[in-house]
């Protein structure tokens, strides 16, 4: 796993030698509009890239945008890998340590959830302070490569509390509420039942979704600071009169789509 995110990293600097991005970020469902704005771009397939597998989602496309966003050199995966799909959780771990490899120190990670919370709005975003690993895998179980970092890494302060702070100013000054809370990663793909939205409100969750947390975990074991942000695109199953859909969560995202956009720039230009 790390062998192939060696060897990514070799292509992409072949390719585009003079890059020297310092933040990596991953796009969730209907959310790949950020990497259109990214400036001055070089773009690299997944698919000429070893270890990256190529996302079968509707709403992801599976390649590397490298160039400036909010003035800040940015490696952007657009399209991420889900477990539902088959993949096993340590497939995520070539993406993440190829954009440690090639620099990055940051990781902002994106996604679309379902909130728990009653009285969050569909398309509102959320901040995650914390998660809840629910996917019973963990990326980096197997064997350990110490030059990426330790066997039993720490897993609190995984969302870093200063970057945390910078998303809240960027928000307040851009006029873009931001709600806060605990992401519950499950395993999908099913949405889930009413039964298990109301458990899993009651064990400390804010909102659910299928991914983010094996990003986050690659990415803390190899010391990258991470912020992340949901994008709430319904209310968990039950609590609301209606029936969840894939299409319910890109016609959400998208609804979003722009203050997501403007939100990760701001911060982007405050670092
Ligand atoms: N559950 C799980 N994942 C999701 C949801 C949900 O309600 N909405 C968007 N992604």
């Amino acid at each position: 796993m790390s062998e192939h995110a060696r060897k990514a990293a070799q292509i992409i600097h072949a390719r585009a030698p003079n890059r020297a991005p310092r933040c990596g970020i991953v796009l969730g469902s209907g959310l790949g509009g950020l990497a259109d704005r990214i400036e001055d771009r070089t773009v690299v397939e997944y698919a000429d890239l070893p270890g990256f597998p190529v996302p079968s989602v509707e709403g992801h496309v599976g390649r590397l945008v490298l160039g400036t966003l909010g003035g800040v050199e940015v490696a952007c995966l657009q399209g991420r890998v889900h477990l539902y799909e088959g993949h096993p959780a340590s497939a995520v771990v070539p993406l993440v340590r190829t954009l440690r490899l090639l620099g990055c120190d940051t990781f902002v990670a994106t996604n679309a959830a379902g909130a728990l919370d009653v009285d969050a709005t569909p398309g509102s975003l959320m901040l995650i302070v914390d998660h809840i690993n629910m996917q019973g895998q963990n990326p980096l179980v197997g064997h350990n490569d110490e030059a990426f970092g330790p066997r039993f890494p720490a897993m609190s302060g995984a969302y870093d509390g200063e970057l945390q702070q910078r998303m809240r100013d960027a928000a307040a000054h851009l006029g873009i509420p931001l709600r806060e809370g605990v992401y519950m990663a499950l395993l999908g793909p099913c949405f889930e039942t009413p039964a298990e939205i109301r458990a899993f409100a009651r064990l400390g969750a804010n909102a659910v979704g299928m991914s983010t947390v094996p990003e986050v975990i690659v990415a803390r074991h190899c010391g990258m600071r991470v912020a992340a942000i949901s994008v709430l695109t319904n209310l968990g199953a039950g609590l609301a009169d209606e029936v969840l859909s894939h299409d319910q969560t890109l016609h959400f995202s998208g609804l979003a789509a722009a203050d997501l956009q403007r939100l990760v720039i701001e911060f982007l230009a405050r670092s």
